[in-house]
């Protein structure tokens, strides 16, 4: 019988650790955590994102406001807003909504993010301790596919892990995560992409396998073995006639060909979304631990095998 690996009981532990540290860090040191999230234009998806995620920093006393721009701010603009948020010390933590409109670009914006204020783990600095294994703000979809993957009892430690994806956000700092010589991580990673030849051939040697490829049906049954665990990292809008919303979520695995033949498998929704935002607020609290010099861990996790 397939295990579902649900996020949102792993989120609710994790936002309710971060959610005491935070009345401490009141209590102890007169800070409160702050993060500011930049908007630009009406993206319904990114509007949701970031919806969820003020509710989410309220909820664990964290200040937060949104900066939300119309899509036509000019660059000038937005690296204004930047510039007066790095100054800001209200805001520990700075968060700039992607996908950007296609007139801005997103690296110039994300390069002028100080990296302390770099809760996303995206500024070229924070990546680059990544990959080196020194600490850094760790990008919050990898961060919260590692946690899901360790509290349901899975170590990493010498598996062989496979990550569909490439991206920025999410495949290559998950393979720098992995790769780290450390608890939690030291596994053997494959990254596969659009140029990988027998992506099946690859993708049925997995121990783990986490989709970030974007698209809908990457991974289908006949691409994977059973003691196979399958994060699905993608989060698509289908057009759906009979939902009410005229969509629906769907992740990157065929979830009905797949479930049935592996261990384990995440779902979408309820998966890794839940986590990505637990991370955020873990990363925001970090961020503003750092100001006073005050520790920061994640809670402990539970005990027990799979
Ligand atoms: N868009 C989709 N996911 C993310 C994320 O984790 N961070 C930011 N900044 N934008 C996103």
């Amino acid at each position: 019988m397939v295990r579902i690996l649900q996020g949102g009981p792993v989120a609710e532990a994790i936002r309710t650790h971060v959610g005491r540290k935070v009345k401490q860090l009141q209590q102890q040191h007169g800070v409160t955590p702050g993060l500011a999230a930049i908007l630009v234009g009406d993206n319904p998806a990114s509007s949701v994102y970031v919806r969820n995620k003020e509710r989410a920093c309220r909820q664990a006393g964290i200040l937060t406001e949104t900066f939300h721009m119309p899509a036509s701010t000019s660059q000038g603009e937005l690296l204004q807003v930047v510039a007066r948020l790095n100054d800001d010390l209200r805001f520990h933590g700075i968060l700039v909504q992607l996908p950007l409109p296609p007139h801005l670009e997103e690296a110039t914006v994300i390069n002028a993010v100080h990296p302390s204020k770099d809760i996303d783990g995206l500024h070229p600095i924070n990546m680059g301790r990544l990959a080196k294994g020194e600490p850094a703000f760790v990008p919050c979809t990898p961060a919260g596919v590692q946690q899901l993957l360790l509290w349901y009892g899975y170590s990493l430690e010498g598996k062989h892990v496979v990550i569909c994806g490439r991206s920025n956000i999410v495949g290559k700092p998950l393979a720098l995560l992995l790769l780290q010589k450390a608890p939690g991580a030291n596994a053997t990673v494959t990254v596969c992409h659009t140029g990988t030849v027998d992506l099946a051939g690859v993708t049925r040697q997995a121990d783990i396998l986490v989709v970030a490829a974007g698209r809908p049906n990457t991974i289908t049954g006949e691409m994977v073995q059973e003691p196979t665990v399958v994060i699905d990292v993608g989060i698509n809008r289908v057009p759906d006639t009979a939902s009410e919303r005229g969509y629906r979520l769907t992740g990157d695995v065929d979830f009905d060909s797949v479930a049935p033949k592996v261990q384990a498998i995440s779902p979408v929704p309820g998966g890794v979304g839940p986590m990505t935002i637990a991370m955020l607020l873990f990363n925001t609290l970090k961020a503003a631990c750092h100001t006073v010099g005050a520790p920061c861990s994640l809670p402990p996790l539970p005990k027990g095998d799979p």
